[in-house]
Parts: C-alpha cells; sequence; structure tokens
C-alpha cells in the first residue's frame, strides 16, 4: 500500500489509512494475544468431547461465523455454568439419559448432530426424546441443517472412475470362478436383519461373501487387512470386477444412505440395495440402483440379477452415470452444488475445508445471534425439533417368511425398549429433574409412564 503520495506530502486519505491499519492491527494482535476466555461471545459446548472438531482440544475456541456472528466452542464441562454458554451440542450414537446437563436452563438450546446409524440410538425415533432439542443436523433432510448425502462426496465421485468394461466382468465369472454378486459384511446381528435376506438370496444366486457376515470366500492377501483398506486403490479395483454389489445398510431409515451404496456408484457395479425407502432421490438418474424393497421376495430379486446378468444391454443401462450427461437428477445435483460443507472418501478434510461438524457449530452460533436480535426487537423465537428430524420406523425382519418366525425380533424390542427410556428422560427433563444420573429413578415402561 502507498502511504506518501507521489508529491511527497502525506494527504488526507492516507491518514485515514494509515489509522484504519493500526486499528486492524491492534484488533488482530488483540485477537492472537488475549486469551480467548476473557471474549464476551456466547459459548457453545460439546457434550461428547470425542467429535468436537477443534483439534482434539477442549479449551474454548473462537469461531467467527460470518456476518457478525462470533462464538466460542468447547467441550470442557465446567462451561455448563458460564454464562455466556447458549448452547449444547450432542452427539446422536452417544447421548445418554443418564448424562445430561440438568437441570435444563431456559436460555441453553439443545442441539442434536446424528449422522451415524438409527441403530446406534433408537431413543431419537421417539419424539418424546426428540422435542427436548432445538437443532439438528441429521441424515435425513427435514433436519435444520441436512447431512444426507455425506457419502456422495462429489459428482466426479460417481461418474469419474472408468468402470470395468462389462466383457472383463463377465470373463471373471466365466474363467475365474467369480460369483456375479458381491457381499462384503463384518457387522452382523443389525436392525435392518439384512443377512438373513442374503442367506435366502444366496439360494437363487451365487454370491461372493468376503465379510464374516456369511463368509464363503477370502479375500486375496494383500487385502486381507481391507476394513482399514476400503478405499485404497488395489480394494477398489477388486471389488469393481463385480458386477452386482449388495448394499444393505444396516438400518432401515428414509434418507440414511452410506458409503457401501455410492462406492459401487463409484466403481461402477450396479448396488443392490436395502435401506432408505426414498433413496432414488438421491441417485444420479432414475436407472442407477436395484431397491430390493421392490421385489416380493429373494427368489424374485435372484431371477432380476440372473436376467441382467445374462443380458449385457440391459445390464449396462444400469450405468449410464458413467457417460456424459448420464446424471439426470437435478435435484441431486442442485443439492451438491449449493452444500456449503465437504466430505471425502477417506473421511479425513482438506486444508479449507467446511466439515459438516464445523458447519454444524456455525449454524448453531448463527441461530443463537438471531434470537438474542430476535429478543431485542421483542419477538419471540422458538424452534423445537420433531420426528421428521430423526424418526425412523420400528425394526422388523427383512423377509416375509423370516418374519413368520416364532418369537420377537431382538431389535424390535431394544426399539421399544428406547420409546421407554425417551419417555422417561423427558419427564425427568420436564419435570426439572436436577441430576441426571438419578435416571432411574425415573426410568419407567411406556404403559406406566402414560398412567401417570
Ligand atoms: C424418472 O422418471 C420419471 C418418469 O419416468 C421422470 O418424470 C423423472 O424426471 C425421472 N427422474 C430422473 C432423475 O431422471
Ligand atoms: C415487549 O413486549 C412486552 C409484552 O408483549 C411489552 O409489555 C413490552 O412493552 C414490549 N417492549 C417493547 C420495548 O416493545
Ligand atoms: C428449545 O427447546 C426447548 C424444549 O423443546 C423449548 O422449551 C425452548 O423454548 C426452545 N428454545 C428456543 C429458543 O426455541
Ligand atoms: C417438523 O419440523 C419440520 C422442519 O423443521 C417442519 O417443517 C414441520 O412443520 C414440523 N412438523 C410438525 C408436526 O411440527
Ligand atoms: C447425583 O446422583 C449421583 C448418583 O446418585 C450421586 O453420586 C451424585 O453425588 C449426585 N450429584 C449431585 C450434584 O447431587
Amino acid at each position: 500500500m502507498n502511504f506518501i503520495s507521489a508529491k511527497g506530502s502525506v494527504d488526507d486519505v492516507s491518514i485515514l489509512h494509515v489509522f484504519n491499519l493500526l486499528g486492524y492491527i491492534i484488533v488482530l494482535f488483540h485477537l492472537i494475544f488475549t486469551d480467548p476466555s476473557t471474549y464476551d461471545f456466547p459459548v457453545i459446548l460439546w457434550w461428547w468431547k470425542n467429535v468436537c472438531p477443534h483439534d482434539d482440544t477442549p479449551t474454548l475456541h473462537y469461531i467467527n461465523c460470518g456476518g457478525g456472528s462470533m462464538c466460542l466452542a468447547s467441550s470442557e464441562r465446567y462451561h455448563l455454568d458460564d454464562p455466556r454458554t447458549k448452547a449444547i451440542i450432542f452427539y446422536g450414537s452417544s447421548v445418554y439419559p443418564d448424562d445430561l446437563p440438568l437441570p435444563r436452563k431456559v436460555d441453553h438450546l439443545w442441539n442434536l448432530i446424528h449422522e451415524e446409524s438409527p441403530m446406534n440410538n433408537y431413543m431419537l425415533s421417539h419424539a418424546a426424546f426428540v422435542e427436548l432439542f432445538n437443532f439438528t443436523a441429521t441424515f435425513r433432510r427435514e433436519s435444520d441443517y441436512p447431512l444426507t448425502s455425506q457419502n456422495i462426496y462429489s459428482l466426479n465421485y460417481l461418474t469419474d472412475r472408468k468402470p470395468v468394461s462389462t466383457e472383463d466382468k463377465n470373463r471373471k465369472i466365466r474363467e475365474q470362478g467369480y460369483a456375479p454378486v458381491l457381499y462384503i459384511q463384518s457387522h452382523s446381528n443389525v436392525a435392518s436383519d439384512r443377512d438373513t435376506y442374503v442367506q435366502q438370496l444366496m439360494k437363487y444366486v451365487a454370491v461372493d461373501s468376503y465379510g464374516k457376515c456369511l463368509h464363503n470366500k477370502d479375500l486375496p492377501e494383500s487385502m486381507r487387512t481391507a476394513e482399514d483398506s476400503f478405499e485404497s486403490e488395489e480394494f477398489l479395483d477388486f471389488i469393481a470386477h463385480y458386477k452386482f454389489h449388495i448394499a444393505f445398510e444396516n438400518a432401515i431409515c428414509r434418507d440414511y444412505m452410506t458409503e457401501k451404496l455410492m462406492r459401487a456408484l463409484h466403481v461402477g457395479s450396479i448396488p443392490i440395495y436395502l435401506g432408505s425407502p426414498v433413496v432414488q432421490d438421491w441417485m444420479p438418474n432414475n436407472n442407477s440402483v436395484i431397491v430390493a424393497q421392490d421385489f416380493e421376495s429373494p427368489e424374485d430379486l435372484a431371477n432380476y440379477i440372473h436376467f441382467l446378468n445374462e443380458n449385457d444391454k440391459k445390464y449396462e443401462e444400469f450405468l449410464k452415470h458413467k457417460l456424459r450427461g448420464g446424471i439426470t437428477n437435478s435435484f441431486l445435483v442442485n443439492h451438491l452444488r449449493s452444500r456449503e460443507w465437504q466430505s471425502h472418501p477417506s473421511g479425513s478434510p482438506e486444508s479449507g475445508d467446511v466439515n459438516m461438524f464445523l458447519g454444524f457449530e456455525c449454524y448453531v452460533c448463527k441461530q443463537i445471534h438471531v434470537i438474542s436480535r430476535d429478543r431485542l426487537l421483542n419477538s419471540s423465537f422458538s424452534r423445537t425439533a420433531n420426528i421428521s428430524h430423526t424418526g425412523c420406523p420400528e425394526p422388523k425382519k427383512s423377509t416375509k417368511s423370516a418374519s413368520n418366525t416364532k418369537g420377537d425380533f431382538y431389535w424390535t424390542k431394544v426399539y421399544r425398549q428406547q420409546e421407554d427410556k425417551a419417555w422417561s428422560a423427558r419427564r425427568m427433563v420436564d419435570s426439572g429433574g436436577s441430576n441426571s444420573s438419578q435416571f432411574y429413578r425415573y426410568h419407567r415402561t411406556r404403559s406406566k409412564t402414560q398412567q401417570n
């Protein structure tokens, strides 16, 4: 910058510049060298410190969310009593009724981030519990800060990797004994009951199963620790030779979609999907995925797989997203263009990224400022989350024949027990309970709760 004018004299405008600059420098020094804990900004407290998105350090961090919204964030629980604290962020898989910040203060917003499986916490599928929160960021598009597309890293992720030719895929089947269908899953006994379905499917179509579930084949030696390297090129090359991938979620819920579905699209294999009933909304085009729920039975699904397996033209119609212009879903395109956060297959952020945790933190910070501004204007702002932000249906067995077998499904029982907990936790909070670790005093089964 030129502070001295060409004539060698200092003009008025330049003097202003100098003062402005001094002002900035003073503010900058202040920000760099002053202990941020002395700032009078609202504090956001991360209740489960493992997800606090600030370099693993729990102490107060200054965050500037733009538009005059500045906050402090921390995961040190003693800030619960800090009068500056205005919001608490809970992590869905780790919010427990015996570990809530009670008694609830009227000026504390409770906020929830839940990008993991609904089966991790079915309390969140019950209105009584969900309505304790103000703002949410979940896999459901109805939440305030939706994370639905977290595993669709970009449009290029879907389009750019060249698929193995159908000819090569067929040759693997003919000459090397590959099955047409791949399954890799090591988490059995899950809420979607997927293994029961896959086991029945296997009666009608060959499936190579490399994971611990229904294991019938070993991965090549170099990929035995595949759990850690699902994104390695070697692994992707290997699975790309399969014509179909079973991509069954561990729990069924609207908009809960994970990386196994997107990975199949990435490598150019047809996903056979069990999960979100509205999965088509997020797919590259109308013909990208085979949805198991569209078939009467595993046998019907197997017949369709055989049909595609023997008909290369029909098979390749499912891989149109790999061709120019193959992404016709404008909802998906617009969504990805306007999404402010980024996620990556490796899971680790790249520099300059807004990841979804930082993004939600700023969303909450902005809401705190909106609320306090509204209070000044004497209008009362109130927002409560509802079941559409996090709710998922009661789990059931995955096939008709399986649901006829005697005895309650384990996950149905879990779901109902969590409902009891949800109602009990709500009672505890609403009645002004002050010691969450005494949750057991409030814990009743739902029917008794209703009588009260
Ligand atoms: C899917 O097909 C329907 C009707 O055939 C059409 O209206 C819709 O635009 C298609 N959607 C996409 C994403 O191609
Ligand atoms: C704010 O609202 C309250 C109640 O509605 C009213 O009594 C008060 O006068 C209002 N204050 C201002 C500054 O408008
Ligand atoms: C936050 O949610 C609680 C519980 O539903 C509610 O009582 C409170 O009014 C909400 N706060 C705001 C500012 O909306
Ligand atoms: C639930 O929340 C959504 C989104 O915040 C809102 O559009 C909807 O009206 C709410 N539903 C009810 C029943 O309050
Ligand atoms: C809360 O309850 C637990 C378990 O009963 C007890 O150990 C603890 O001291 C109580 N805390 C307070 C602050 O009263």
